[in-house]
């Protein structure tokens, strides 16, 4: 190229790039919504689990031949876990009614402390997070007695993570944004990042994550740390695709919400406000 070449005009186009707590998340957007506020909030529950010395200890895609907006109402409700999901119903406790799940719930927040950890709910997902920021939420729910993470027996797949010091039976849900979820086990943390490939395809990205020091063969089995979110978005994708199906064929017609899908309606509720706003 000639001598007056600027190369600074002639470079990748730029994105976004903000760091939280050892996660990177890149938006491609010209202006993204503010994580402010979710680095400040989130610092404290995520430093428990040392997320910025975890380890990536396997990597799995998992094509969709659906639109994914359905992919991502899936994950969004426990209506479907009973049926579709006997391997994580018998540990999980999401789809039991209120009554139940509370007192579940408050065996492990009678552990939590003990384990190093502390009880935080925050709820700025989808419509309620706050004007000009990206939304996010955290909490954790406690699973059947005698699990102490999510694996076949129960039992350990990894080393306890960060601060913790003994298992308290539960998994903390962190969600930033539309497209990115996390669960966090006491020894393990899954992540899911959902991508749009065109209307009628998208994917399913998981992470499995331990202890930065751990080590596969003689920490964990690859496998083992596996099998649960396998199985589970193997059947996930089977349904997701049957109901890509079902809205398209003549025969559709909506019905309405169960009590179960409430996170799922503030879903749609938040695309249908952003198409508004947006377009
Ligand atoms: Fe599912």
């Amino acid at each position: 190229m000639p001598d007056d070449f600027d190369k600074s005009e002639h470079g990748l186009h730029p994105v976004s790039i903000e760091l939280l707590h050892g996660l990177v998340f890149i938006s491609f957007c010209e202006s993204p919504p503010s994580l402010k506020n979710a680095i400040k909030e989130l610092a404290d529950p995520l430093a428990t689990f040392d997320t910025a010395n975890l380890k990536v200890a396997a990597t799995k895609d998992y094509p969709i031949a659906a639109n994914w907006k359905l992919a991502i109402e899936n994950y969004q409700e426990c209506y479907h876990c009973a049926t579709a999901h006997p391997e994580y119903a018998r540990m999980h406790t999401l789809m039991l009614d209120d009554k139940m799940q509370n007192r579940v719930q408050g065996h492990m927040l009678e552990k939590m402390e003990a384990c190093g950890l502390k009880q935080v709910n925050i709820d700025y997902v989808d419509t309620a997070a706050r004007p000009g920021e990206q939304g996010y939420g955290f909490s954790r729910t406690a699973m059947f007695e005698g699990y102490k993470t999510g694996s076949k027996d129960g039992e350990p797949v990894a080393p306890l993570l960060g601060r913790l010091t003994d298992y308290d039976g539960g998994a903390s849900d962190l969600t930033i944004g539309p497209f990115s979820f996390f669960l966090f086990y006491s020894d393990h943390v899954v992540g899911y990042v959902f991508t749009p490939v065109d209307e009628t395809h998208c994917q399913c990205r998981i992470y499995w994550m331990v202890r930065g020091d751990a080590e596969e063969g003689m920490d964990y089995d690859r496998d083992a740390l596996m099998w649960l979110w396998d199985v589970t978005t193997c059947a996930d994708e089977r349904i997701i695709v049957n109901n890509w199906k079902g809205v398209n064929s003549r025969y559709y017609q909506p019905g309405p919400f169960s009590e179960m899908e409430s996170l799922e309606q503030r879903y749609i509720e938040w695309i249908l406000r952003e198409l508004k706003t947006q377009f």
